[in-house]
């Protein structure tokens, strides 16, 4: 494949991560700034008006940080392999990560200073995750014991305690993500799942390299030139079918475009580039039978395992 012809943009998080990722940052938000306006205005003057309400915004946000994570999980249970994959990268740290912290302080304000390569997440991400994996358990343990007894003191601690010590961290997370010029072109992954090209192979070289560098397409899938990148290990679909397959059941309005960019790991445009393609050429990977059914748009069939575009 040549490189002008590789897609700006690659996949970095797929839509079951992106899921997971907001069903969990909504609530625990909410959960987080109720807490500090029932801590900072209402403790000192309980008898503040809606007290009560914020309370229970809280407690009800507490209940969706529980639920919706389990349940955006358990409605892409097949990608759990995914889920699996990121915290085990979160939790695998090498020389180079250490290294990493030890100098983007000094990387921030040298340009020159080059910074050990990067997996799928950095060393800070790591660090913000893991403390999410460590400290979730214990926020709905305490919040569930707080609840039911009223106020048990010591859960109050714990609970205030992981609070505290989260706050650096989601402020930091938000910045970066939201602020940091370098790092907030990243949020476009967790919003639409694709990030550009160049800025992934810097930030997370060895992920890229690992996942996007020098794979060329088969030379049997000329007839729809699907510039694929190897979807990342973390991000694979499993089983993947016949590229032609998706395209076609893109066309016969049996899988949605967003789907369909997601399985390819292409966006839009170039979705609709190769859809263009792939009904010039269709006929060489679907025969030229159910080619015309397409072209006439009376699909009959599923197409089978024959489709040969791997
Ligand atoms: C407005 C709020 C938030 C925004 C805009 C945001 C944005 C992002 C983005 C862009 C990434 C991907 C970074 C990358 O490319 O690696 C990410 C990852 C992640 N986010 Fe958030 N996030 C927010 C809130 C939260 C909250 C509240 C939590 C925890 C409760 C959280 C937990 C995570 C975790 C664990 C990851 C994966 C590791 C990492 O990149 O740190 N996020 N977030």
């Amino acid at each position: 494949m040549h490189r002008d012809r590789q897609p700006r943009r690659i996949l970095r998080f797929r839509k079951t991560e992106r899921h997971v990722h907001w069903a969990l940052a909504i609530p625990f938000l909410v959960c987080w700034v109720t807490a500090l306006i029932l801590v900072v205005v209402y403790n000192p003057d309980p008898q503040r008006p809606f007290r009560d309400a914020l309370s229970w915004i809280h407690r009800i946000s507490g209940v969706g940080l529980f639920v919706l994570p389990l349940i955006a999980v358990a409605r892409t249970s097949g990608d759990f392999r995914i889920h699996f994959n990121n915290i085990l990268q979160a939790w695998t740290w090498t020389f180079d990560d250490l290294k990493w912290m030890g100098m983007v302080g000094l990387a921030a304000v040298n340009k020159n200073v080059k910074l050990p390569e990067q997996g799928k997440f950095n060393a800070a991400e790591k660090l913000n995750f893991m403390t999410l994996l460590g400290t979730y358990p214990l926020y709905i343990g305490t919040g569930i014991i707080i609840w039911a007894t009223n106020g048990a003191f010591l859960s109050w601690i714990v609970h205030f305690s992981m609070a505290v010590i989260a706050t650096p961290l989601i402020l930091g997370h938000i910045y970066m993500a939201t602020i940091n010029p370098s790092s907030r072109v990243g949020l476009r992954g967790m919003i639409t799942g694709f990030v550009d090209r160049q800025w992934a192979k810097h930030h997370y070289a060895k992920w890229f390299r690992e996942n996007f560098e020098g794979v060329e397409p088969h030379a049997k899938t000329q007839a729809t030139d699907v510039p694929t990148p190897r979807a990342p290990i973390a991000s694979r679909p499993s089983p993947r079918r016949p590229r032609a397959d998706t395209l076609y059941e893109v066309l016969t309005g049996r899988l949605d475009r967003a789907d369909a960019c997601e399985e390819l790991g292409v966006e839009s445009n170039e979705l609709s580039r190769l859809i263009g393609q792939f009904v010039q050429t269709g006929s060489h990977v679907l025969g030229e039978g159910r080619h015309h059914r397409l072209l006439l748009g009376q699909p009959r069939e599923m197409p089978g395992s024959e489709t040969t575009d791997r």
